[in-house]
């Protein structure tokens, strides 16, 4: 059996996703858990892709109750954004859409200056062009905050500090190994703060992190100091994903790192037919008359799984091609071009909606009221 590594700073090896829920102790989604969520849910909750969780359901019995509820997905900002990183906020919009969540946006600028080689000027030109991703998704400026941590410095540090106060280095240590830092060993108290700023703006409600799996470390951290401080919180629910395959297969996650490339929000159509056509893992025969005769495999196909996890939301269309597929009626060329058409239909639609003009304007409705920071941080001179 491989082994792999799944923390917030490196994904190794083919991921055992289920032995790795043993490893961090949430739990795989029920049936009916997916069914508490409001209906009709996200195909990326009834496929599992979204595949486990700590604690959803005091959300999802909030949520169809219509009571107040939130939501919090970030961003690191360490390069351009592929279609990887953009899923968790188009199911965080869907539930915005579905039950009026509040939905904070943390971007962790001093995270990412931490754990990478790059300057903070330019982890901030991948902020502003992130950003513009991330608000093409199309959120709700009454109902949604983003906050960039040295941006928002004022109020994420006070509480940060806090937080911090909670947390043993040992305690450190055993969730997330050595630091190489200690930048990144204070930042999960960062993160602690993200993901308890709805309830420390709204009052105590229901909180869900929908996150890869390779984040529930800073949830399980967070839902520690929730019980601790003396804010009256309550603790986060993780909702855990696994990784959007990569373009050349296997089980790591995508990565724009990788020798296959991984597909950005910003490729036009032809980039992302060539692409998949040159790089996606095919489950087809290598032969023509041998797929005729006994077909391909959709479930280590590339092409077939990003379809299912993301870009097509037809159950009975995706029934239909790995049907095809598997007859051998379907050929694997054919399959890509069809995936790939997919995808950029959703990538020109994404790129339409990504807002020009000067980043501070753009952000501007999005931004935290100073009434709301009035509440985080009370300040040293009133
Ligand atoms: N740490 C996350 C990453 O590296 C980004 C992030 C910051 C985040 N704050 C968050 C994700 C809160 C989810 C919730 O990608």
């Amino acid at each position: 059996m491989h082994d792999f590594t799944v923390t917030p700073y490196a994904v190794e090896g083919d991921v055992d996703y289920d032995r790795l829920l043993e490893r961090f102790g949430a739990d795989r989604l029920t049936d009916a858990q997916i069914a508490d969520f409001p209906q009709p849910a996200h195909r990326l909750l009834r496929r599992e892709v979204f595949y486990a969780g700590r604690d959803v359901d005091r959300f999802t019995a909030a949520a169809t109750r219509d009571e107040t509820v939130s939501v919090v997905t970030g961003r690191g900002p360490s390069g351009p954004m592929h279609l990887g990183h953009v899923y968790p906020f188009y199911f965080a919009k869907y539930l915005q859409e579905q039950t009026g969540a509040h939905v904070y946006i943390p971007l962790s600028d001093d995270e990412k200056y931490f754990a990478k080689d790059l300057t903070f000027d330019e982890i901030h030109e991948y902020t502003k062009e992130n950003l513009r991703d991330i608000l093409a998704v199309g959120f709700d400026p009454e109902k949604t905050r983003i906050i960039v941590d040295t941006e928002d410095a004022d109020v994420v540090y006070p509480l940060a500090a806090e937080f911090a106060k909670e947390l043993t280095p040992a305690a450190m240590e055993a969730t997330y190994g050595t630091p190489p830092n200690v930048g990144l060993g204070f930042y999960p108290a960062v993160q602690a703060t993200h993901l308890l700023l709805p309830q420390l703006v709204h009052g105590p409600h229901p909180t869900l992190v929908p996150i890869a799996v390779d984040q529930d470390p800073h949830v399980r951290v967070c839902r520690d100091i929730a019980a601790k401080q003396r804010h009256d919180v309550t603790k986060p629910a993780a909702l855990l994903s696994k990784f959007l395959p990569r373009l050349g297969g296997g089980g790591g996650k995508m990565s724009t790192s990788d020798e296959a490339p991984g597909i950005l929000l910003s490729d036009d159509r032809e980039t992302v037919r060539e692409k998949v056509a040159k790089h996606a893992y095919s489950g087809g025969r290598s032969d023509l008359d041998e797929h005729r005769e006994h077909g391909g495999d959709p479930e280590v196909d590339v092409a077939y799984q990003l379809l299912f996890y993301f870009f097509e939301d037809d159950d009975a269309e995706l029934e239909r091609l790995a049907d095809e597929y598997r007859s051998g009626e379907l050929l694997s060329g054919e399959l890509k071009e069809y995936a790939a058409d997919r995808i950029a239909d959703f990538l020109e639609a994404h790129q339409a909606r990504r807002p020009e003009g000067p980043i501070a304007e753009v952000v501007d409705p999005y931004r935290l009221t100073d009434a709301e920071r009035e509440r985080l941080r009370p300040g040293v001179f009133g």
